[in-house]
């Protein structure tokens, strides 16, 4: 089976936690894509969306699928019953880095507004420690060198995304070489710094349920 078909596999299998008659929340990226996709063979069959990036605003419209800004879908319901999305690395204990598409504030909001995180991945992206994929941080761009220096002294090696900038109007800077054994305490730290919008480390909104796409059909790790 190739990537690719592991991802549609994982996609389709995310139409089992898409709860009838509520609001759901929708990732970003490939796997998200077809996840959209799958979405639109049930499109009567739930009240509306929550987009977590302008691209998959427009794919989600593109089906005829209802899109409202959190804030609308916040005014009808108290909160989402799910949010499907997809991870750049995911640990043992379920915690990700996200952002490599660059949408990481936007599907941190929409999972903590969401009452459960449904994760879809190809097995390549289980590991055992995070950070071998490089962290992206979204960053207000005053602040650009001051976020460089303090990601030069957790040990990476911090690069700002050329030619990119956020739905939010501001940069990503992605740090390699990071060894991530505490994922809540990183989390926590960078965020501390001004200037940082957020990081892709989602330890806080790590998800509940994983569906990994193997070769063999679809592991569901909860
Ligand atoms: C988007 O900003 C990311 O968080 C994506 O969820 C992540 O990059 C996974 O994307 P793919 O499904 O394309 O691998």
């Amino acid at each position: 089976m190739t990537q690719d078909e592991m991802k549609k596999k994982v996609a389709e299998a995310a139409l089992a936690y898409v709860v009838e008659g509520s609001m759901i929340g929708v990732g970003t990226g490939s796997t998200a894509n077809m996840f959209i996709d799958a979405l639109a063979t049930i499109k009567d069959k739930i009240q509306g969306t929550v987009a977590s990036s302008e691209v998959t605003a427009e794919r989600l419209r593109g089906h005829g699928i209802p899109v409202l800004s959190l804030n609308e879908a916040l005014k009808q319901v108290d909160s989402l019953s799910v949010y499907i999305d997809g991870a750049d690395e995911f640990d043992p204990k379920k915690c990700l880095t996200k952002g490599g598409g660059g949408a990481l504030t936007r599907e941190k909001i929409v999972a903590a507004a969401s009452d459960q995180f449904v994760c879809i991945v190809d097995s390549s992206k289980q590991v055992d420690c995070l950070g071998a994929f490089p962290l992206p941080i979204e960053v207000i761009p005053m602040a650009e060198n001051l976020v460089m220096g303090i990601a030069k002294s957790v040990g990476g090696e911090p690069k700002v995304r050329t030619g990119f900038t956020t739905d939010n109007g501001n940069i990503i800077i992605d740090v390699k070489g990071l060894e991530i054994h505490d994922a809540l305490a990183l989390e926590n730290d960078l965020n501390e710094v001004p200037g940082v919008v957020t990081n892709g480390v989602f330890a806080h909104q790590c998800a509940d349920v994983i569906l990994m796409g193997t070769p063999d059909g679809v592991q569901i790790i909860e």
